[in-house]
């Protein structure tokens, strides 16, 4: 049976800075409350014409060439993304693959908001253990600022827009292949954190309505005491399951939501600082693509090396959650 091993990453955020300052313009709110409640500090916002896919693109392109594969032998792209460039199709995954240039891969997107990375890395070590598939792009890519409601204090200070993306492919190689990945949902949380807007199950009485209901809408203290729950308990089920220790981590990659959560749950691990990685007060939250902008942080920083082991950890809306142990295996 062939394994599944992390070759490469990349990441890119839009250039244009918005800081706590300029959104205390924006929203009753300051940059003590921000920084004191968040950590956050700035977030990164694309350009009008920038879509969701340039962003996947630009990350995609780092990861492809630092994982020295051809992209003609790349034969599967998932997405993950709660801010695709159109709702329903074709797929960003679709165009992303486009703009690449790949030749005809099977390409598809999927909806786990903050958890989407895990699930898509947990997606293409299934597809190359099974056979199907060798080499596989996996990006995270988000424009949240398009479906942020930019008059609602309680959720416009947190969200960004970025991507990140890496390349996953098969090896007989133990040594190199990700030692597991844990996914889980509970969809009876499903209204602490949605976009209620264009689906089938939305119905509105006037288009003015319609309009509004399109925006990330969250019950913030509800979800914090969900995610520090869930997410410590599923690295704690994890390393458990595989037999690890804490102090076998290298890297501690949490989903970058909140500095108070990321320390709560780090706290809880009894992780160091030096093992948790943290890009939230740069970045804010960037869904899908926080994990991987994570990783990229700390690859160009040449803090990672081949070989070391990430605990990585996600939490998000649905409700979704999902860990994985995976060891940093770039063929040179
Ligand atoms: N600036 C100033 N005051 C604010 C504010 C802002 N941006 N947002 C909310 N407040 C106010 C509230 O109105 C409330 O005022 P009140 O006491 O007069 O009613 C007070 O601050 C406390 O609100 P609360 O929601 O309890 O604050 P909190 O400590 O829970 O922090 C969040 C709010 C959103 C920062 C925090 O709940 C959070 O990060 N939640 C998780 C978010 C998350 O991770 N989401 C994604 C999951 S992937």
């Amino acid at each position: 049976m062939p394994y599944a091993a992390l070759r490469s990453i990349g990441a890119y955020a839009p250039q244009k800075i918005l800081n706590n300052e300029e959104l205390s313009a924006m929203v009753d709110t300051s940059d003590d409350w921000i920084t004191k409640r968040t950590g956050i500090k700035e977030r990164r916002i694309a350009r009008e014409d920038e879509y969701t896919s340039d962003m996947g693109v630009e990350a995609a392109k780092k990861a492809i060439e630092r994982s020295g594969i051809d992209k003609d032998e790349i034969d599967m792209i998932v997405c993950a993304t709660i801010s695709p460039d159109y709702f329903c199709m074709p797929s960003t995954a679709t165009i992303i693959a486009t703009k690449l240039g790949l030749k005809n891969p099977t390409a598809f997107d999927i909806s786990a908001a903050c958890t989407g990375f895990v699930y898509i890395l947990s997606i293409a070590k299934a597809f190359i253990e099974s056979g199907m598939k060798k080499k596989v792009l996996i990006v995270g890519a988000e424009k949240l600022s398009a479906i942020t409601d930019y008059t609602d204090r309680g959720t416009c200070i947190l969200f960004g827009d970025g991507a990140g993306a890496a390349v996953v492919s098969a090896t007989d190689d133990k040594s190199e292949a990700i030692i597991d990945i844990h996914t889980g949902s509970d969809g009876s949380f499903a209204d602490l954190l949605m976009t209620p807007n264009g689906g089938s199950g939305s119905a509105h009485d006037s288009l003015e309505q319609e309009a509004a209901s399109c925006f990330m809408q969250m019950k913030g203290n509800e979800t914090f005491k969900v995610a520090v729950r869930t997410l410590t308990k599923d690295v704690v089920d994890i390393l458990e399951a595989n037999g690890i220790k804490g102090e076998d981590i290298k890297h501690f990659v949490p989903h970058q939501a909140n500095y108070r959560i990321i320390k709560a749950v780090g706290d809880a691990l009894k992780l160091s600082d030096e093992q948790v990685v943290l890009t939230v007060h740069k970045y804010g939250n960037t869904s899908g693509a926080s994990i991987p902008m994570a990783i990229n942080e700390i690859y160009e920083d040449g803090k990672l090396k081949k070989g070391e082991l990430l605990l990585l950890d996600a939490f998000g809306g649905g409700l979704t959650w999902g860990s994985a142990l995976v060891p940093f295996s770039p063929k040179n």
